[in-house]
């Protein structure tokens, strides 16, 4: 297809751990582009292309070893959720002498699979994650288009908002009905709409089970599980708070996005670009946005919020080869150094602290702290 926007960073980051490793999986939330982007590795119709969506081939994997154990080259497994019981299987076809077969895996929900998938493989899998259109994907002149619609590939360059909209619309009901109830949840369709709508509210904030549990009349650990299934599928976010040694009280709970900003519109009703720069929860989604963006381009080894009862909070704390970076998100035209910042500093001893904004300049606050518009922001990190 002429009309595919090609996405040379992740091809690179793939080629890369084919290269590195016998056994590769991409995982990501339901139409963010796997299969897209693996088909440029395997031809679909190829007897090296296995989806596990096609019935016939999920019967055929009943008996797994017969079906892989002659294939050369490299294999594609796609939707390798439907059948996570190959994996010992593949284990045993990887340690093989020479290596005759290498495997690419496709995957659309975490759990069963990385749990089973990187017990059995310890050692020999290489695990990539993909999320929808980055910045560095659609280019920087995109980026309130990016915003507004989101990163899913369909609701980013659909002919218009409307069918943007209404993608995204389409998206969520599958996610509800068939995504949620194939984890295994047992919740109503009504509750599990209306929990999706509690969680937009909680976007940006930090994670009490109380008040949605109440919304939906179940009990805390239940909503906790609730959450924890939306996370598995990709499509919460759970930012876990630093603790830093100090006498100060800080805050123990998650802080909650949604990770994809689009998704996040379309439940808050947001029907424009411009009725999402009036809404109230505007800051909330900007801060969402940017924290996605700098964690899928810094691909940090670790990433946590910080929060102290007193006051004093940093957005994201990115830990990277041993330097620790502190971000805090803005939205206005220039923002400047605040009391809280310069705790952040020396609390967390950072090596630097970058308040991201959506300007065009760069320019310093403060010793190690600079203002970085989001656009320049990686080749800072
Ligand atoms: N790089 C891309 N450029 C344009 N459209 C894309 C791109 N990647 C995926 N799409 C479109 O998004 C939709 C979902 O892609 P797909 O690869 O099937 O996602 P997944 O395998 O993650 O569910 C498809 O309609 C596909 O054509
Ligand atoms: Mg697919």
């Amino acid at each position: 297809m002429s009309d595919l926007l090609s996405r040379p960073a992740l091809m690179a980051e793939l080629q890369a751990a084919l290269a590195r490793s016998p056994a590769v999986a991409l995982l990501g939330p339901r139409q963010v582009g796997k299969t897209t982007l693996a088909r440029r590795f395997v031809q679909p119709g190829s007897t090296h292309y296995l989806d596990l969506e096609d019935p016939v081939v999920l019967a055929q994997m009943s008996a797994p070893m017969n079906l892989l154990s002659p294939l050369r080259g490299l294999v594609l497994i796609d939707e390798v959720q439907r059948a996570p019981e190959i994996f010992p299987v593949l284990r045993v076809l990887l340690d093989r002498e020479a290596t005759p077969a290498r495997f690419l895996l496709l995957g659309s929900a975490s759990p069963q699979l990385l749990r089973q998938g990187s017990e059995s493989l310890a050692g020999r899998l290489a695990i990539i994650e993909l999320g929808g259109f980055t910045l560095q994907d659609t280019g920087a002149q995109a980026l309130s288009r990016l915003w507004w619609r989101g990163g899913f590939p369909r609701a980013f360059l659909a002919a218009s908002d409307d069918a943007s909209r209404r993608w995204r619309r389409d998206f969520v009901r599958l996610v509800i009905e068939r995504d949620m109830p194939a984890l295994g949840l047992g919740i109503s369709l009504p509750a599990m709409q209306r929990f999706w709508a509690v969680m937009a509210h909680f976007h940006g904030q930090i994670w009490s089970a109380a008040e949605p549990a109440r919304a939906l009349g179940v009990n805390e650990s239940t909503v906790r599980r609730y959450l924890d299934h939306l996370t598995q599928l990709y499509m919460v976010r759970q930012l876990q708070p630093w603790h830093a040694n100090l006498a100060k009280r800080q805050v123990k709970a998650p802080k909650i996005y949604f990770r994809d900003s689009g998704l996040l519109h379309e439940a808050l009703g947001i029907a424009s670009e411009d009725a999402l720069r009036l809404h109230g929860r505007v800051g909330a989604s900007w801060e969402g946005f940017v924290i996605e963006q700098l964690l899928a381009l810094a691909a940090p080894d670790q990433a946590y919020f910080w929060a102290t009862h007193a006051g004093a909070e940093l957005d994201l704390l990115l830990l990277k080869d041993g330097r620790r970076i502190g971000i805090e998100v803005k939205r206005s035209d220039a923002p400047t150094l605040t009391p809280s910042m310069r705790v952040a500093m020396q609390d967390l001893q950072l090596d630097a602290l970058y308040v991201v904004y959506p300007g065009l300049r760069r320019y310093p606050l403060a010793p190690g702290i600079e203002a970085v518009p989001l656009t320049a922001a990686l080749p800072a990190l």
